[in-house]
């Protein structure tokens, strides 16, 4: 049973580097995407505080759509379209969007009216997009840059350890990741 150490005094990047830590050692030696995808989303929900939702949206080899993975928290939209709502957005620019109120964010998908603030970023392996992670927070201007950079991270983690078993699907090609604040 995995089990996360107690970060030091909420200092969120030191929470963050544990966490990288945690990840690689749930992830090592498995590359099946659901597997992993099911674990980071579990593990983040279980050790962040204040969010209401944390998962996966993976592009569907085809249509291109963004399509519900594995998550923790309330039922949600299962499709959505590359451009729509934040995680559309991010999938189509490639960035992290960081949404302080999602109330101001033109075309947010309201899956959990809970929800009041939300981090997507995407997850490039090279130029291939294989989907986007998702969380939601009931509180206002939950996530900071400093959240960014820590998801981002851990995203790299989740892509190193399905390396192998995204080789055997296709994806979207697209660009750099970057971020940016709405
Ligand atoms: N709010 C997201 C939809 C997914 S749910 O938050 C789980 C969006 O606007 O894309």
């Amino acid at each position: 049973m995995h089990t996360l150490e107690a970060p030091p005094n909420g200092d969120k990047a030191a929470t963050y580097s544990e966490l990288v830590k945690s990840l690689s050692a749930l992830l090592e030696g498995e590359p099946d995407l659901v597997a992993c995808a099911a674990n980071m989303s579990a593990l983040l929900y279980w050790s962040l505080p204040d969010l209401n939702w944390c998962g996966f949206y993976l592009v569907e080899p085809g249509s291109g759509d963004l399509v519900l993975g594995p998550f923790q928290g309330k039922p949600a939209c299962v499709r959505i379209p590359v451009g729509r709502g934040v995680c559309g957005t991010a999938a189509a620019r490639r960035e992290t969007v960081l949404v302080i109120d999602v109330h101001d964010f033109p075309g947010h998908i309201a899956c959990d009216t809970a929800s009041n603030s939300e981090v997507v970023v995407p997850i490039l392996d090279g130029d291939r997009l294989i989907g986007v992670l998702d969380l939601d927070s009931p509180r206002h201007a939950r996530f900071d840059e400093t959240d960014a950079r820590g998801l981002e991270a851990l995203v790299s983690v989740f892509v190193a350890a399905i390396a192998g078993d995204q080789r055997r699907s296709s994806g979207v090609s697209g660009g750099d990741a970057a971020s940016t604040s709405i």
